[in-house]
């Protein structure tokens, strides 16, 4: 039922706070001041024997600086006397003496309708589960066995199928549901042309959704066939199911936030299910669109700090910067967002099926806060290398900031920032420790190092593009490492300097720098890994294309290469700082063939820029011929005029 409007605030005014809890705390006399409205207790919803625990008896509100327990006078009698929120109002009313309002008809209807749809779900729930074991469903049910869902996590899920050829409405009707209501439920449609309506869902897997309260209201049915012109369909926007306001998994997955388990935060329906399965219980979804405002706030009452699992794909990043923009206004201390990053191309139910559990755990553990993913946002990829971008970038994320509206939260945000700010303009990394008789200690966890404040700024975490291009690049490196021992040698400097961010990488990586100098990397990396880690790096079809792969045995292709994807690899990380230690790296070779080359190579491109073609602001040749984007050719330009500076020569220009 709804209550007139004023009705609340009425209610509000009549009561005192201070009386209402007053019956369930003994007051602190010596903290409190009652003649300004200010009362100490200790807390009744947490074990202390301090006073944490204050009512704001003026404005209505209290506050547990122990617990963070906050709300007014209806949220403390529906906590603590454990009833809902009309029954508190009903309590509160009594003790005020205000007679409760008559039942508004319209809305009782509107509540009645609710209840018939939600019986008309539950049925239709039914009926699909059914048809999971029938003939007609073997197709799926080995889909689902394929995707790793056994029979048991299927019932758990209630997940059901919908036939091709549909089915669900001549059901219900049969049961003698009102086809008006299976419309109204959003299970069948009605058609364009006056015809008769028809199944919404068909030929799909159907994922049950639920609200808070277990209730049905909508459902999400996945296409098996590839091809399918949606790969979801979910159930239209109805009285029931209100996909801005509803999340996947919401009760399950608050009750297990409740008991402990960190709130997690995915995108997808498979991913809740295989988090949740894989035991990371306190798992909830957003429904097929980006997660809004009112999610945030259902998600930050059932718990302070959820972490967002992000794709490791461009929209999952996309979705993360979104996040953060719709967050910033809302956060107030005790309520933010960490993020957790998938490896590129993962998304949590791809981790947990290849790495396993304990790979999800660490990457949940390794979840930055909301003030780095910000920080990156605005410096990936990113130059500073002139006043002018420097405050630029200061601008953009003053601009960032004031969009928090805590003024605590937002001076510590600033604070952060500051201090970042500071690391990544002042601060130069100490040299990390050379490979050397073939031990290689580098005892700092990498991925730590990865996500520390200078090294962000540095990586291009999240131009989720330049990520996947990033672990292509690495890829690349490696292997031609590998497969050209002799020419490996002379990079080991520059392979040192990589921070490598995929764990497989960084294994492979480590494997290389400990055995620079042997003749025969392949078989003593094999020994070292399991031939399993090299094949899986030299099979990838990006590798298995790359030149130096391609042409095994030619030095000169392997050098190039490396040199190439080195150049690359630096530019991207934008730093300069790793610019001048490659040139380092190159000049103490004194190769005279290589710099010859690049200087021949640079040459060409600046030939070819000349003769245009459209991507001519964007892209040039490199070295081997591969395009490369106009500030990666720059970097190597820079990386030979270097050389040839340390050589007291010019680039040639022809
Ligand atoms: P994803 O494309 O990431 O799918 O969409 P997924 O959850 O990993 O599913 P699988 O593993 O391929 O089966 C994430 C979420 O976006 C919504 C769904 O809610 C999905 O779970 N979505 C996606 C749609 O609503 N429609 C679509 O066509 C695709
Ligand atoms: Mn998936």
């Amino acid at each position: 039922m709804s209550l007139p409007p004023g009705f609340l605030d009425e209610l509000r005014n009549r009561l005192s706070l201070g009386q209402v809890v007053g019956r369930k705390v003994m007051w602190d006399a010596r903290k409190s001041n009652p003649g300004k409205g200010d009362l100490w207790a200790p807390c009744p919803f947490h074990q202390e024997k301090s006073a944490s625990f204050h009512v704001d008896d003026r404005k209505g509100y209290y506050y547990c600086f122990g617990c963070h327990a906050k709300g007014d006078a209806i949220s403390f009698v529906r906590e603590t006397e454990n009833v809902d929120f009309m029954e508190a109002v009903k309590i509160l009313a009594g003790e005020a003496g205000m007679p409760m309002p008559e039942r508004d008809p319209a809305a009782q209807q509107k509540a009645d309708l609710r209840g018939q749809l939600v019986e008309v779900m539950e049925k239709v729930i039914k009926w699909h589960r059914l048809q999971l074991q029938t003939a007609a469903a073997t197709e799926a049910r080995d889909y689902l066995a394929r995707r790793g869902l056994s029979p048991e996590a299927q019932a758990r899920w209630d997940i059901g199928f919908a036939p091709a050829q549909g089915g669900a409405l001549a059901h219900l009707s049969a049961q003698g549901v009102d086809a008006k209501l299976v419309i109204a439920a959003g299970i069948a449609a009605e058609s364009d042309r006056g015809g008769a309506p028809y199944d919404r869902f068909r030929g799909r897997i159907i994922f049950p959704i639920r609200d808070a309260r277990g209730r049905a209201i909508g459902m999400g049915g996945r296409a098996m066939d590839p091809n399918a012109p949606a790969k979801y369909y979910n159930s239209p926007e109805t009285p029931l199911f209100d996909k801005g306001r509803s999340l996947f998994n919401h009760g399950p997955a608050r009750e297990a936030a409740g008991k402990g388990k960190p709130l997690i935060v995915a995108e997808g329906y498979m991913d809740v299910i295989a988090l949740a399965e894989a035991g990371f219980t306190a798992t909830v979804a957003p429904l097929g669109t980006a997660i809004t405002e009112d999610q945030l706030r259902l998600l930050w009452r059932i718990a302070p700090e959820p972490i967002i699992a992000l794709d490791g794909d461009t929209a999952g990043l996309r979705a993360a910067m979104r996040l953060i923009d719709i967050a910033l206004p809302l956060l107030e201390s005790g309520q933010s967002l960490r993020f957790a990053l998938m490896p590129p191309g993962l998304d949590p139910d791809d981790v947990i099926k290849t790495q396993g559990a304990g790979a999800m755990q660490k990457l949940l553990d390794a979840a930055i806060p909301m003030v780095q993913l910000l920080w990156q946002r605005e410096t990936e990829g990113k130059n500073f290398d002139s006043p002018e971008r420097k405050a630029a970038l200061d601008k953009a994320l003053r601009d960032k900031i004031k969009l928090i509206a805590d003024p605590s939260i937002r001076s510590h945000y600033g604070e952060a920032i500051k201090e970042m700010r500071w690391a990544l303009f002042s601060t130069r990394r100490p040299a990390a420790p050379r490979a050397q008789g073939g031990t290689w200690s580098r005892n700092a966890d990498p991925w730590k190092r990865a996500i520390s404040p200078v090294a962000t700024a540095r990586n291009s975490m999240l131009g989720a593009g330049a990520v996947s291009q990033e672990h292509l690049r690495e890829a690349v490196i490696l292997a031609t490492m590998i497969v050209a021992p002799s020419v490996a040698v002379e990079f080991g400097d520059a392979l040192e300097r990589i921070d490598c961010r995929d764990p497989a990488h960084r294994d492979l990586q480590a494997a290389i720098l400990r055995h620079l100098g042997n003749a025969d990397l392949e078989t003593i990396i094999s020994a070292d890994l399991g031939a399993d880690a090299l094949e899986k790096l030299l099979t990838q079809s990006h590798v298995a294309i790359s030149p130096a792969v391609r042409r095994k045995g030619e030095a000169e292709v392997a050098r190039l290469c490396l040199a190439e994807e080195f150049a690359k690899l630096t530019a991207r990380r934008g730093h300069a700082r790793e610019i001048e230690d490659a040139v380092e790296d190159l000049g103490g070779l004194a190769d005279e063939g290589l710099t010859w080359r690049l200087a021949q190579a640079s040459a060409a491109v600046d030939k070819a820029g000349r003769g245009d073609n459209e991507d001519r602001a964007e892209y040039a040749v490199g070295p081997n011929g591969a395009r490369m984007k106009k500030d990666e050719r720059s970097a190597l330009d820079q990386l030979l005029d270097q050389i040839n500076f340390a050589k007291g020569q010019d680039r040639p220009r022809s």
